[in-house]
């Protein structure tokens, strides 16, 4: 098992890389990803989600193009798209979304670099839809690219003491 230190570095090293180097994903790295994606909790365990690995390079193109926040999809060496179906859950965005972070986390375990590209309800997701060939009613949660790193970014977070209170909203503990 993991210690909660290895785990707090984990989540506290990921970040979101945008730049790839053009080695490919190894398959046996793809599969714990999808792995670790199939794992995440869910709204009575319904498991909304379906994921489809994107390969092809004309698909990326065509979803990076339409993705006007995720241009950098293109020259990822791989791609996964979160496709949920809002019927099969009474929380399919939360479900949809912590089994995208769970693949986040487990390619930054694996020494991948990704970054969450927000499809769910953005400008784009119905020409997104429209690519990715998704049934109508199912929905894009969301897009990862994921890669080896070329670039090393730095990111902040508001300090805890900040966010946090107790018992009620603006009680400082
Ligand atoms: C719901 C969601 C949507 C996001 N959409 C995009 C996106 O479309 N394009 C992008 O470059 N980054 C996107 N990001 C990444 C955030 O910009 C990033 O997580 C944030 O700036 C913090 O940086 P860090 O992940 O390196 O800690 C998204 C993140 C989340 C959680």
């Amino acid at each position: 098992m993991m210690s909660i230190m290895d785990m707090l570095e984990l989540i506290r090293t990921r970040r979101s890389i945008r730049r790839y180097k053009k080695e490919a994903v190894p398959e046996d790295l793809v599969e714990k990803i999808l792995e670790a994606g199939r794992w995440a909790p869910s709204a009575s365990n319904s498991q909304p989600w379906e994921f489809i690995l994107l390969r092809d390079r004309k698909i990326k193109e065509a979803v990076a193009q339409a993705a006007t926040y995720g241009t950098f999809l293109a020259d990822a060496p791989l791609g996964i798209a979160v496709v949920i179906d809002p019927k099969a859950s009474t929380h399919p965005v939360e479900d949809g979304a912590i089994a995208t972070q769970n693949m986040l986390l487990a390619s930054h375990a694996l020494g991948l670099g990704t970054c969450w590209i927000g499809a769910y309800s953005s400008v784009y997701e119905e020409k997104v839809r429209e690519i990715l060939r998704i049934p109508k009613g199912k929905r894009v949660l969301s897009i990862i690219s994921i890669g080896y790193s070329a670039e090393s970014p730095k990111s902040t977070r508001k300090e805890l003491e900040e966010i946090t209170f107790t018992d009620f909203y603006g009680r400082k503990s």
